[in-house]
């Protein structure tokens, strides 16, 4: 086997251009392949640096900018949280459970599922502030928010762009859905550090998870979604789109 360097020795100019190549591994799947897609999505997850090749990030721990979960006045649960610095450990663990769509047609609507046994957290710096189910909450410091359990399904549409060397895929209609098993809140110094309101408060946000959750999900979706949709953009900024599949 000729390494790398070598081969680039003797095809001297062609190395100059660093445009790297599509990964051997995996192969390119067929279009609308389920089961061959399921299997590629595994694999550049569980491979936590990410792939440069595909213009994946790394993706354990996944380092997201600002997280931005807000709540509007007419609910209950009325708060704005602000997550900073933030890491979210565990994405590699993720089996994907399901897939749908990535055939020819690039316009249709593609989805795909997955399942994080045992813990998904973020953890990393927050800003709170707001009322929940009436209770005020405030407090600044580091956080641990874990979903145990957590499918998340993202689903979109494609929407062809014509660029010199063929058409590549943005992404339209983005929804990402997470359905945990439970939620696990730390918040360390709520309420400017007052030891007894804080512990106090992460027990209420923890045994009313559910509830809270049930006023929360749809902002959860929208602020995960909005970090799950710049990756898997950028992903498919690397190639035209038929360059990820086989005939
Ligand atoms: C975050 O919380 C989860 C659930 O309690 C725990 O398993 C995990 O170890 C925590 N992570 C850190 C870094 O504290």
């Amino acid at each position: 086997m000729l390494t790398l360097s070598f081969k680039c020795l003797l095809i001297g100019l062609l190395c100059l251009y660093p445009k790297a190549e599509f990964p051997n591994e995996p192969k390119p799947c067929k279009y609308g392949d389920s089961e061959c897609i399921k299997e590629a999505t595994n694999y550049f997850l569980h491979k936590k640096e990410g792939d440069n090749s595909i213009n994946l990030p790394p993706v354990d721990p996944l380092l997201p900018t600002k997280i931005q979960i807000s709540q509007g006045a007419d609910s209950p649960v009325n708060i704005d949280i602000a997550l900073t610095n933030s890491k979210i450990v565990g994405l590699s663990k993720a089996l994907t459970t399901k897939v749908k769509g990535f055939g020819k047609d690039l316009t249709q609507k593609h989805s795909v599922s997955v399942k994080v046994p045992g813990p998904l957290s973020i953890i990393g710096d927050y800003v709170i502030s707001g009322k929940v189910l009436i209770l005020p909450i405030q407090g600044e410091g580091k956080s641990n928010i874990t979903f145990v359990d957590v499918t998340i399904t993202v689903d979109f549409t494609g929407t062809p762009v014509e660029k010199d060397d063929g058409t590549y895929m943005k992404l339209e209609n983005f929804h990402l859905h997470v359905e945990p098993k439970f939620i696990i809140y730390k918040f360390d110094n709520l309420f400017n550090g007052d030891k007894a309101l804080g512990d106090n408060m992460n027990k209420f946000l923890n045994e009313n998870w559910k509830e809270i959750n049930n006023e929360l999900r749809d902002s959860i979706d929208v602020a995960f979604g909005a970090v799950a949709k710049d990756i898997i953009n950028h992903v498919y900024t690397k190639y035209p789109y038929a360059k990820y599949f086989n005939e």
